[in-house]
C-alpha cells in the first residue's frame, strides 16, 4: 500500500496554483491508489522552527550538553522527518518567491536535513539516507523561467533538486506553471492537468 505526503508551502489560500495543481495531483493519485494513505502538511500556516541554537545543540553537542529544549527541538524536527520516511510519495507545493523556494517551505527542509538521520558523510563523501521515494514539485512562477532572460536567476528548481538529493530523493519531477494573466493560468492549469496523467502513469 502506497503512503503521499503533500506539503502546501504558498502564502496565498484557494487563488494559490500549487495549492490548486498540489490537491489535484493528490485526488488523482487517490484514484489511482484507492487504497494508498496520505497525509498534509500546510508550512505557511503551521511554520516549521527555524533552526535554533538548541537545535544544532541537539543534534551534533554530545549527550551531556542536552537539555530538555535541546531535545525538544530535535524531536520536532523528527517528526517532520519521520512525515517523510513513511512516505514513498511527496507532493511539494512550492511557488517560485524572489528567485527560490518561500522561506516557510526552507524551514521545513531546513528541519529535514539532520546528520545521521537523513544524509550521512563516509570515506566517498556524503550520503542520502532516504531511499525508494519519488518526489513531485508542483511549482508556480509569475515568470517563465525558460525565457533565457530569467533561466539564470533560477535558484529554486537546482536547489530543491540539489538539496532533495542530498537526502537521497533522487526522483524528482518538477510539474510547473508560469504566468500571471488569466489566459496564462488557464493554460498553465490544462497543461499542469496534462502532467499529472503523464507522472501518474509513469508511477
Ligand atoms: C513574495 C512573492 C515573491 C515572488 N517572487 C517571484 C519571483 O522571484 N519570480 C517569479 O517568477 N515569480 C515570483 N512571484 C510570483 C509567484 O511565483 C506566482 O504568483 C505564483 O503563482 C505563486 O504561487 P501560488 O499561486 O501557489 O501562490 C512572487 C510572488 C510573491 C507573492
Amino acid at each position: 500500500m502506497s503512503h503521499l505526503l503533500h506539503i502546501d508551502s504558498s502564502a496565498r489560500g484557494t487563488d494559490s496554483l500549487t495549492r490548486q495543481i498540489g490537491a489535484r495531483y493528490v485526488a488523482a493519485w487517490h484514484r489511482q491508489n484507492p487504497e494508498g494513505t496520505a497525509a498534509y502538511r500546510d508550512v505557511a500556516l503551521d511554520v516549521p522552527d527555524l533552526v535554533s541554537a538548541d537545535w544544532i545543540t541537539g543534534v551534533f553537542a554530545p549527550a551531556e550538553h542536552h537539555t530538555s529544549r535541546t531535545r525538544a527541538a530535535v524531536d520536532a524536527s523528527a517528526a517532520l522527518i519521520g512525515e517523510v520516511e513513511a512516505a514513498d510519495v511527496l507532493v511539494l507545493g512550492v511557488p517560485v518567491y524572489n528567485f527560490s523556494v518561500p522561506a516557510a517551505f526552507k524551514a521545513w527542509i531546513d528541519q529535514i536535513c539532520m546528520a545521521g538521520r537523513t544524509f550521512a558523510y563516509d570515506e566517498n563523501g556524503p550520503r542520502g539516507l532516504l531511499a525508494a521515494k519519488k518526489a513531485v514539485v508542483v511549482r508556480a512562477s509569475g515568470s517563465d523561467f525558460g525565457d533565457p532572460a530569467f533561466a539564470a536567476m533560477d535558484f529554486h528548481a537546482p536547489y530543491l533538486r540539489g538539496v532533495l538529493g542530498f537526502i537521497g530523493i533522487t526522483d524528482v519531477e518538477f510539474i510547473s506553471v508560469s504566468g500571471q494573466t488569466p489566459e496564462q493560468v488557464e493554460a498553465g492549469l490544462a497543461e499542469a492537468d496534462r502532467a499529472i496523467a503523464a507522472s501518474l502513469k509513469a508511477l
